[in-house]
């Protein structure tokens, strides 16, 4: 690939911040503190969490990097930066988070495969960069097709490192061709996150961002897209009956929008702490470019409820669904609540189309452990005297 090399060892690795807590060294993949992730409604990016299949890539040469549309198109083309810089830019804030996150929680049911995470598999960023709907026009295929002509229905992003668990080829991720050809879905051929260029750990010099969906489909490093007929084989739900005896892939649908989402982050898994009031705060998301409606809080393990206040940006009252609000982007909510004895304090959101929470993740428990959304819980240990 012209211009980026992708190593096929972790020795030039970029410097990363001492915060992060490393859920696996390499590939790198790691998350904040959860104090520190509600501590800004954009993320820093040294707080985001890294989230890698391989080593990093290494751009060589900018001046010859490109990108190549090829498939079921009537004329490939390849784009070079200065192509992509030439279309118009846009500023979208959107959150970016991994089908894995709560994973580690999801595992404590029943073993699953994959990285553990805690609740910071998650941030919200504001990305810079062409739209792929542009980008596709440039190629003959109009805004909202969801077939070309020679029978594409699906954009696949294929990326250059060499992943383990891809049999030591690139990490790639598709979505349907109707959802990349419309321009109001916003989805990015992004170059920078929080106004700087996009440093290598998040995809440097050119990534996916596709809003409201699973972190997955945002392919780093991107190297080739693919007008396909068919999707590509990746993230996928599973039944709490499928085993790796009986799991069949094709069976399933590519998980794509997140579901409604929120977690407590003022408050770790176990605290101990004096009788009074204490802040509850943390996010609420939802994937789809659905707004959160309301998050209820509870201090006696789900049987009463009070609602949190929720807010985006200080000042501004967040208006679920409004032209005032980041519509891609997570939201903070807050509560002061009284705390007078030893209790478990929980969490749930409701989204724009009243889509809830589930209750336990018992329910939802899958063998991949992605999307972990039931209800979020942390104990409270309240000591009288002596603390
Ligand atoms: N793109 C490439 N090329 N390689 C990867 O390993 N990981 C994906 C996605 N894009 C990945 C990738 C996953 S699973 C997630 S959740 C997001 O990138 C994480 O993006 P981040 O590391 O910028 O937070």
């Amino acid at each position: 690939m012209p211009g980026l090399t992708a190593p096929s060892s972790y020795s030039q690795e970029p410097p990363r911040h001492p915060i992060l807590q490393i859920n696996s060294k390499e590939p790198f993949n790691a998350e904040p503190p959860r104090s520190a992730l509600i501590s800004s409604y954009v993320t820093p990016v040294d707080f985001f969490y890294k989230r890698n299949h391989g080593p990093i890539p290494i751009v060589d040469d900018i001046e010859s990097y490109y990108v190549s549309i090829c498939g079921l198109i009537e004329n490939s083309k390849d784009l070079f930066m200065r192509d992509i810089r030439m279309l118009r830019k846009y500023n979208i804030t959107a959150t970016l988070q991994c089908a894995g996150n709560r994973r580690t929680a999801m595992s404590n049911v029943r073993t699953v495969k994959g990285v553990g995470w805690d609740v910071s598999a998650i941030g919200n960023a504001v990305w810079s960069g062409a739209k792929l709907a542009d980008v596709l026009e440039l190629v003959g295929i109009p805004n909202l097709t969801s077939v070309t002509r020679s029978g594409g229905k699906h954009v696949e992003f294929v990326s250059i490192d060499k992943c383990k668990e891809e049999n030591g080829g690139p990490y790639k991720a598709s979505i349907p061709l109707s959802q990349a050809t419309n321009p109001e879905a916003d989805v990015l051929l992004a170059y920078e996150m929080n106004g700087e260029p996009l440093n290598r750990d998040h995809g440097y010099p050119l990534r996916v961002v596709v809003p409201g969906v699973i972190g997955a489909r945002s392919v780093k490093w991107l190297d080739t897209i693919n007008i396909l007929a068919e999707e590509c084989q990746d993230y996928k739900m599973f039944p709490p009956s499928v085993n790796w005896d009986n799991i069949n892939w094709k069976s399933r649908r590519p998980l794509m929008d997140f579901p409604v989402q929120c977690v407590i982050c003022s408050l770790e898994d176990v605290n101990v702490m004096k009788p009074g009031k204490a802040k509850v705060s943390g996010y609420a998301v939802s994937g789809g470019g659905r707004g959160i409606e309301r998050v209820d809080i509870s201090v006696d393990g789900g049987k009463n409820w009070v609602e949190a206040s929720r807010y985006q940006k200080t000042g501004i009252p967040y208006i679920a669904d409004h032209m005032s609000s980041d519509k891609w982007a997570w939201v903070f909510f807050e509560v002061i609540i009284d705390i007078p004895h030893s209790t478990q304090i929980v969490a749930k959101a409701v989204d724009t189309a009243a889509n809830v929470q589930p209750e336990s993740v018992e329910t939802i428990w899958n063998l991949r452990g992605v999307l972990n959304t039931s209800w979020h819980r942390v104990q409270v240990r309240v000591g009288h005297s002596n603390m």
